[in-house]
């Protein structure tokens, strides 16, 4: 994968000797935590464990967890804290978690930081976390959300202003016909956003007060921002 047009073979050497470890993916809607994770994995490995996917996925099997979620996600609000820190729990236990995870949309609130935060602790084996914040303004993110389509089948993310697929409604993976999220409209966005100001920010604030914290801009080209995740992620590294 090639993160930047100017990285050397040298850099991307040591891109790859990363120990990646637990990662969280913090950002509002449409910051952009999704494509991000997708472009991470190619490099690292590990994988991303997105609560808001799983949470549709339930849903769309109409489990009990989705029968719960389903209207609470169409409202814009957030899914009660122990069913997701539950979800999360059976999440880890899988054995593609052991090198690390890219966890996108979780913790989303103080209560489900502290369970993370005692989840790891009393895993004293495990590298500690680092969280990057994407920042992206909300006029940017309204646009990013209302133009964001995806395909169901390989839950490719495209963007018909930013990132169209090659025949206009279709994956160009798997031709299949893509599809608008239910709470992507502007009226859901703007709880979610309520949703994000209330309960994530402090969330953010409580990771940067951790020092393993770093913040990028993510109003830039994907592979930009991809690249300065993984400086990020190796430098908050070397000082943990
Ligand atoms: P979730 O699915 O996590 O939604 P979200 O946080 O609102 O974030 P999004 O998935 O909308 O955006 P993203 O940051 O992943 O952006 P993306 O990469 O797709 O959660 C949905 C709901 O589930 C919540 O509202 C809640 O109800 C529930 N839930 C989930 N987790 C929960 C939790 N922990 N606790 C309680 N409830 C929970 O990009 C967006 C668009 O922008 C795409 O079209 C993309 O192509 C485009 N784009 C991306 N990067 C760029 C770029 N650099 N330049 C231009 N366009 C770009
Ligand atoms: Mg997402």
């Amino acid at each position: 994968m090639s993160l930047t047009a100017t990285a050397t073979e040298s850099d991307r050497e040591t891109e790859l000797k990363t120990v990646p470890g637990p990662i969280l993916l913090l950002g509002a809607p449409g910051s952009g935590k999704g494509t991000q994770a997708k472009e991470l994995v190619k490099l690292w490995g590990i994988p991303q464990i997105s609560t808001g996917d799983l949470l549709r996925s339930n849903v769309s099997q109409g489990t009990e967890l989705g029968k719960t979620a389903k209207e609470i996600m169409q409202r814009g609000e957030l899914v009660p804290d122990t069913l997701v820190n539950e979800m999360v729990a059976v999440r880890l236990k899988q054995p593609d978690t052991a090198a690390g995870y890219m966890l996108d949309g979780f913790p989303r609130t103080l209560p489900q930081a502290a369970w993370l935060d005692g989840r790891l602790a009393s895993q004293p084996q495990c590298l500690p976390v680092v969280a990057v914040s994407i920042h992206v303004d909300y006029n940017q993110l309204l646009r990013r959300i209302t133009g964001r389509r995806n395909c169901p089948v390989c839950q490719t993310i495209y963007n018909i202003y930013s990132k169209p697929p090659k025949v206009s409604g279709f994956c160009d993976v798997e031709g299949a016909a893509l599809v608008q999220r239910a709470d992507d409209t502007e009226q859901v966005f703007a709880e979610r956003m309520r949703a994000y100001e209330a309960q994530t920010a402090p969330v953010v604030e409580h990771y940067r007060a951790s020092g393993r914290f770093a913040e990028v801009d993510g109003d830039r080209p994907i592979a930009e921002i991809a690249a300065g995740i993984v400086s990020a992620v190796e430098r908050l590294r070397k000082q943990a």
